[in-house]
């Protein structure tokens, strides 16, 4: 704990009916709680004037650099309720590493561990009647984002850079809740090439996503599968979440890392799938073993993992020409991957892997 944290309660939070009410449906993204933490950067005094205060908008000079460079990163993670009423993590720590090396590719100012997570569960604390009651798979979603503040439109890393935690109860990512998604496998975009910045949690690369990811609306599917950019043949990974691939026989192959986001979610699986007796490969898997696993039958089940989706069934893959696959069902070991995860999560299985982080 290095940060020295301010603190100016908000003197108008929404009332225990309005949250009520928003818990009720949260949503994703839509509904934010009542405060937000902040703390500057210079070169000069480092990090400083750590806050936290009442949420609510920023005023930015339009040379704000951010706004037009795009030097920023960001973290996605939840905060969970416990039967006890407790308030937890999920391996904080994993999203403040992650953070650092986004801040190395983005050439921004590291902000240590120990005080990312004490950031976030600073606000979380604070704010703590905002995440959603146990037993609900809603939770607290935590957005720590880190931007170029400075006023200047040279092109130079920024001389003054801002940190902040907003927070937004959330419940399911997608509308329908857990249902098979359709795939939609763009052959015109990617995502990341080599030396860019694909393991780097940045707002460049959501942007960036977002025409594939209209195309894959148009053709009638939930989200985009993005290629490596070198050989067009490779499985990346989609616009929010990496992906798995289950074999009958038991193997389960993910995407090696190197241009994709490297998940804690992906990776927790790595661990819970291990302990459930599947040796999972991380290594460069084709859209044609894809194709044609799943259309002989051998690959069994696909899922796709991050913060926000959890663990959500893929049913079809659709590309220009055909499609393959038409699960309608989530997978057995894709259910329980799921449920272990989330037991984990919520408090109702042994955290055997020490993934919990107590806030409350
Ligand atoms: N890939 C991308 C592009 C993402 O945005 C996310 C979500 O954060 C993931 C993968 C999954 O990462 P994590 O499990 O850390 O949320
Ligand atoms: C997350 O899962 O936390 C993400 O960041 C995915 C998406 C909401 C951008």
């Amino acid at each position: 704990m290095t940060l020295d944290i301010s603190i100016t309660p908000s003197a108008n939070p929404k009332t225990e009916a309005q949250v009520a009410e928003i818990l009720e449906n949260p949503g994703f993204g839509t509904h934010f709680t009542d405060h937000m933490f902040t703390v500057e950067w210079t070169p000069e005094k480092g990090w400083h004037d750590a806050r936290i205060t009442a949420y609510g908008p920023l005023t930015l000079d339009p040379a704000t650099a951010v706004l037009h460079y795009a030097q920023e990163s960001f973290e996605g993670m939840k905060a969970y309720r416990h039967e006890d009423g407790s308030v937890w993590t999920f391996r904080p720590f994993e999203n403040a590493e992650r953070m650092k090396r986004s801040s190395h590719r983005l050439a921004l100012p590291v902000l240590e561990p120990e005080d990312f997570v004490q950031a976030v569960e600073a606000l979380v604390e604070i704010d703590q009647r905002w995440v959603p009651e146990a037993g609900s798979e809603k939770s607290l979603y935590l957005r720590p984002f880190m931007f170029a503040s400075e006023a200047f439109l040279g092109v130079r890393p920024a001389k003054h850079v801002t940190f902040m935690v907003i927070a937004s109860p959330a419940g399911s990512y997608f509308t329908g809740g857990i249902k098979p998604l359709t795939l939609w496998l763009t052959t015109e975009y990617t995502r990341a090439g080599r030396g860019g910045m694909g393991a780097a949690k940045t707002g460049g690369n959501y942007a960036s996503s977002l025409v594939a990811q209209q195309e894959a609306i148009a053709q009638g599917c939930d989200q985009v599968v993005f290629l490596d950019a070198q050989e067009g043949r490779y499985v990346e990974e989609l616009g929010g979440m990496n992906m798995y691939f289950v074999y009958g026989d038991g193997r389960i192959v993910t995407p090696e890392t190197g241009t994709i986001l490297e998940g804690i979610t992906r990776s927790a699986i790595i661990e819970l799938a291990g302990k459930m007796g599947h040796q999972v490969e991380e290594r460069k898997f084709s859209i044609d073993e894809w194709r044609d696993g799943v259309a002989s039958g051998e690959i069994t089940e696909v899922f796709a993992c991050g913060t926000a989706a959890v663990v959500t069934p893929v049913g079809t893959l659709k590309w220009d020409g055909g499609e393959v696959g038409s699960a309608t069902e989530t997978g057995p070991l894709t259910t329980e991957i799921r449920q272990s995860l989330v037991d984990i999560q919520y408090g109702r299985r042994p955290d055997e892997f020490g993934w919990m982080h107590k806030v409350i």
